[in-house]
């Protein structure tokens, strides 16, 4: 019995017959040859019928496969360098079908609409396209865990549903939690708070929400976020931290996932410009804001940045970019306050080179009890749901800082994809809750 191999371990079994199962991708035949192009998940490859090699009804039946038939082939695999996308493929000796589609494929390979691809989501994941970005994300998250992992950060989770807001209260999606309300978590960062005063270092990584009311490509309602938090730490080695960070996981996926960015077509000379050894520039809000102006950009006093002036800062630097010390105004209720400028707070963001943005916000948190009170108060949040956030503070506190980097705006960045819908398998925006 020849045996099972995903076509990404083909290059092992050279001359041998053994089975691929999978999904016909695309076929066309010449005369005696009918060339299946298969996928398994694993890959993509090439698989030839010729006439002489099976029956005349097989011969016959393959010829009129359609697209996305389930199938089980058998045959010899070889090399050959001019075969598409791999330099290899199998002379087949029988083809067994599981499954015929019911109709004809909704995905065909001329070109659709994203709208309609968006609607046939679940399909549209099987195309050699998304499968390289699914890869690139999967080595992201991968990258992303090795690295606090080997940095002795503990993972912690953070639960989804909770009391109250902690990113401000104009996107928070409400639920019902038996007799009262409940919220989905915009962040894990307060949870991650408490537990680095209980081990330390420690990170949660998963899904948090947010009901973005603006269709952007940045902003997606249920997006999924990495939150390392460290007692002890404060704001220049929290950029150190997320620089050592976002390096970590661009070095990996040039190293992992070169074959997957060719798919993509992705440019990558700015990327490799990560390993240079000169860090990331830092600038403050306000060297930001002149950066923005010399560029001919508009932007009011003490305001947030918008999508465009990011892109300008990425342009002007061309590297992922730290900018520290926003206004205190424009940030959430737990920012520490710069003790030289107290309309400053002790933040930062990195904003990627391209156009895409914020990847990470971050920075320290207040400790001093009696200032977190006022900030709570100040920002209209109802003080019992955060009594246990103060307890923090009141037993033994700490300075203490930490970011969050955002998974889709990262795999967006990396892939570079216009828009976060396709970073993602199964996207969450205000339009879009099927499939
Ligand atoms: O800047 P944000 O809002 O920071 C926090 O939530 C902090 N509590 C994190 C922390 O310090 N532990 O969000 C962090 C990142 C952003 O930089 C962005 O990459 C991503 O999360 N993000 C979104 N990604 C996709 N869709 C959205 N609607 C996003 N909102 C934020
Ligand atoms: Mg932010």
């Amino acid at each position: 019995m020849a045996e099972h191999i995903y076509i990404e371990d083909i290059a092992e079994h050279v001359d041998e017959t053994i089975k691929i199962k999978g999904w016909l991708y695309n076929s066309r035949s010449s005369g005696k040859l009918h060339f299946l192009e298969l996928r398994d998940g694993t890959g993509f490859m090439q698989a030839v019928m010729f006439k002489g090699d099976v029956s005349p009804e097989l011969f016959d039946t393959t010829g009129h496969l359609r697209q996305e038939t389930s199938v089980v082939v058998t045959g010899k695999v070889r090399a050959d360098e001019r075969a598409p996308f791999i330099p290899f493929e199998m002379g087949i000796e029988d083809l067994e079908v599981i499954a015929e589609p019911v109709g004809d494929y909704p995905i065909t390979h001329k070109e659709h609409g994203v709208a309609y691809l968006m609607e046939n989501r679940h399909l549209w994941l099987r195309t050699p396209r998304q499968v390289a970005i699914m890869k690139v994300r999967h080595e992201i998250i991968s990258a992303i865990r090795g690295f606090f992992d080997d940095n002795k950060f503990r993972l912690v989770d953070s639960p989804i549903f909770t009391p109250a807001a902690a990113e401000g209260t104009t996107d928070l999606f409400e639920t019902q939690y038996f007799s009262q309300k409940a919220y989905l978590a915009q962040t894990g960062q307060l949870y991650m708070e408490a537990a680095a005063a209980a081990f330390g270092k420690v990170y949660c990584f998963g899904p948090t929400f947010r009901a973005e009311k603006s269709k952007t490509r940045r902003h997606l309602t249920e997006f999924w976020m990495v939150e390392p938090e460290v007692a002890f730490m404060e704001l220049e080695e929290n950029m150190d931290l997320a620089e050592k960070f976002v390096r970590a996981i661009v070095e990996r996926v040039l190293t992992n996932c070169a074959k997957e960015l060719e798919i993509l077509e992705r440019d990558t000379t700015l990327l490799e410009k990560i390993a240079d050894p000169e860090p990331f520039p830092r600038i403050s809000y306000d060297e930001a804001v002149e950066i923005i102006r010399a560029n001919g950009g508009e932007i009011e006093d003490e305001a947030d940045f918008g999508a465009p002036h990011e892109t300008m800062l990425g342009e002007h630097f061309e590297r992922p970019v730290l900018v520290h010390r926003y206004p205190l105004e424009i940030k959430a209720f737990y920012m520490r306050k710069d003790p030289n400028d107290e309309t400053r707070a002790l933040c930062v963001d990195m904003i990627a080179p391209e156009g895409f943005g914020e990847i990470i916000g971050g920075g320290e948190r207040e400790y001093d009890v009696e200032k977190l009170e006022e900030a709570i108060k100040a920002h209209n949040l109802p003080m019992e749901a955060f009594e246990w956030y103060l307890d923090v503070r009141r037993y033994g506190s700490v300075p203490h800082a930490g970011f969050g980097l955002g998974l889709e705006r990262t795999v967006a960045w990396i892939c570079g994809l216009h828009h976060v819908r396709e970073t993602i398998p199964f996207a969450r925006m205000m339009d879009k809750l099927t499939p």
